[in-house]
């Protein structure tokens, strides 16, 4: 900001969309820019670059004709034998941190087979590439940290952010995920280290929704960092200042905002990640009117677990409406869910959002939520705050409130005690029972312990994976509410219908897509979640649902709207296999 003005110039941005942004028109003469040039690659320059690498699988005649002869050993492997050979090299690593930083090294090197390792292996390699192993990464990141993989703008780069953009190689960028870092998974403050989460998140788009490697742009902003630990290690890659907070802190992320649509219009996604819930609550407010945002952690949690109490009304029968829910853990994930919990009864049943809240109970570190704390209460707890008498623990909340759902979003381990569990099934035989806190230390109880305290009766899930489990000889499979089974086809879904913004009832879509793809099969082994080998598919129908919805809703841009949404985003999928050159 200048003077109280935005340094972001309004003229450039034509009908709510960018004419050109790269200064080839008469509206833009005055920018300055970005001198890229684009060459074809061949000989070592071609082995070197990730996107277009194929390692020993360039064959003879593309040998002879990209200048590689004598660069590459004689043997021509397929991409399935350089899949099987790595995935044998990955599975050799004992350390997680080892296999990470093989699979990143992997990224850098050749692109397609890193997706097509990351494809074919997903439910192996999810936990590689994303939690748990990559918040090990960002702890480390500044040792493991080689060469850019994404966008770093901090402070220093306040008024130029809008240039700053533009060193940014790839010009046709679709879906942005940024942090500050201050709230990496359940790992606190990492600063400028958080960037592993946007590149881990992106891979994800790519490998699980389809959208284009090259479409995706990873940022993280450092606005500095109040981890001591950091600011104290020589090695430390961000700025060494403890963060910058209020104004200062919102005139950076305004002219981030306004620079991303005016560098790349109005349908560019950005999803907001892993920032403190004070801010992201307040982010998600300021520019979901006017940009095309997304929070993970409040969205996308409450379409994933909604989609699984969704399904899970197939083995209880019955309507949302017909239950009672009780959160323990009132933050960015407990009130998010909360919140999709009462819009889609009131969707459903045409009853008023306000009044749906009714069935929805909280509890924080101070106990239940009542009217009487009301006063001193978060915002976002506010509408929660129901009449009642306050109480201070689980175990009287449960008692008094008579919840047929108990959800944990607390992130305190093993606070669904003995007591608590069995306190829920007295009041319903089968009780659901989701402890979504991560990592697996801190679910609020383990698999084990809800089939055995309930003598398998509980439909139970969680945030971290749960090894399938025996109980008086049934194998029970616990469901993992785990958000990569949204967003990369929610974010998909936006992308191929042209959609400009969210609106809540795209969450709802999702959850119901993803509700859908729950088979009798796997009803039958109380699962309430589809396995994720079947992602690809499972992400095409839930990016139909949020197409179609964009369409319906006005929101979307990409005309005519195709006739059959389904195969549509399935044509539209990235796909990894390498392509044959000229
Ligand atoms: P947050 O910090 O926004 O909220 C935490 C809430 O728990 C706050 O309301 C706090 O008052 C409450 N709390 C803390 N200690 C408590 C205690 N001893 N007793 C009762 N309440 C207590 O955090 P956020 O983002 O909501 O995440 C919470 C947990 O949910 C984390 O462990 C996170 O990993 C997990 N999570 C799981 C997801 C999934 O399974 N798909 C997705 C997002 C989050």
């Amino acid at each position: 900001m200048k003077n109280g003005e935005s340094v972001v110039d309004p003229t450039s941005t034509v009908g709510g969309g960018v004419v050109d942004v790269y200064g080839e028109d008469r509206a833009t003469e005055d920018h300055l820019v970005t001198p890229w040039t684009v060459s074809v690659a061949s000989g070592y320059t071609l082995l070197r670059d990730p996107h277009h690498n194929k390692g020993l699988a360039f064959t003879e005649r593309e040998r002879d004709s990209h200048y590689l002869r004598g660069l590459l050993p004689p043997a021509v492997s397929t991409q399935e034998l350089q899949e099987k050979k790595l995935m044998q090299s990955i599975r050799d690593y004992e350390l997680a941190l080892h296999k990470y930083v093989a699979m990143m090294d992997l990224q850098e090197r050749n692109e397609r087979l890193f997706y097509k390792l990351l494809i074919d292996n997903v439910e192996e390699l999810l936990p590689v590439v994303y939690t748990p192993t990559v918040g090990e990464a960002c702890q480390k990141y500044g040792s493991i940290f080689k060469r850019p993989q994404g966008l770093y703008i901090s402070l220093k780069e306040k008024g130029k952010i809008l240039e700053v953009l533009k060193n940014w190689p790839q010009r046709s960028i679709q879906v942005i995920v940024v942090t500050d870092g201050e709230r990496i998974l359940g790992l606190g403050d990492l600063g400028c280290q958080g960037m592993g989460i946007p590149v881990g998140k992106l891979a994800l788009y790519t490998a699980l929704g389809g959208v284009r490697p090259s479409a995706c742009l990873p940022i993280t902003m450092d606005v500095g960092t109040n981890n001591q630990k950091l600011l104290d290690d020589e090695f430390y890659i961000g700025l060494r200042q403890k963060r910058d907070t209020g104004k200062e802190y919102y005139d950076l992320l305004d002219e981030f905002m306004s620079a991303v649509k005016q560098n790349y219009g109005e349908k560019v996604l950005v999803q907001f990640e892993d920032f403190a819930n004070h801010n992201a609550f307040e982010l998600l407010a300021k520019y979901k009117t006017s940009h095309l945002v997304f929070n993970d952690d409040i969205q996308g949690t409450a379409s994933v677990v909604l989609a699984g109490l969704v399904a899970s009304l197939k083995l209880l029968g019955g309507s949302l409406t017909d239950h009672t829910f009780l959160f323990f853990g009132a933050g960015e994930a407990g009130t998010g869910i909360a919140e999709l919990i009462a819009l889609e009864m009131s969707t459903k049943t045409n009853i008023p959002v306000k009044e749906a809240r009714k069935k929805i109970w909280l509890v924080d570190s101070k106990g239940l939520i009542v009217c009487s704390r009301k006063e001193s209460l978060q915002h976002f707890k506010k509408p929660w705050a129901h009449e009642h008498e306050p109480l201070s623990t689980l175990l009287d909340a449960v008692k008094a409130i008579k919840p047929s759902v108990l959800i944990g979003t607390s992130g305190v381990g093993q606070t669904f005690t003995k007591d608590v569990v069995e306190a829920m099934e007295a009041i319903d035989k089968r009780p659901v029972i989701m402890a979504l806190s991560n990592p697996t230390s801190q679910a609020e109880c383990t698999a084990e312990q809800a089939y055995t305290w309930t003598e398998g009766r509980a439909i139970f899930s969680s945030g971290s994976p749960f090894d399938p489990f025996e109980y008086n000889g049934k194998s029970f499979i616990p469901g993992q509410a785990n958000n990569a089974y949204i967003f990369p086809g929610l974010g998909f879904g936006l992308v191929i219908s042209g959609a400009i913004r969210v609106h809540d009832e795209m969450l709802l879509a999702a959850s119901e897509a993803l509700a859908n793809q729950v088979t009798e099969e796997h009803y039958s082994k109380g699962m309430i979640y589809p396995p994720l080998t079947n992602i690809r598919k499972i992400s095409a129908h839930i990016a139909a649902n949020i197409a179609a919805k964009a369409y319906d809703l006005g929101l979307a841009t990409r005309l005519p709207r195709p006739a059959d949404l389904v195969k549509y985003a399935e044509s539209c999928m990235y796909t990894p296999n390498y392509r044959s050159y000229r």
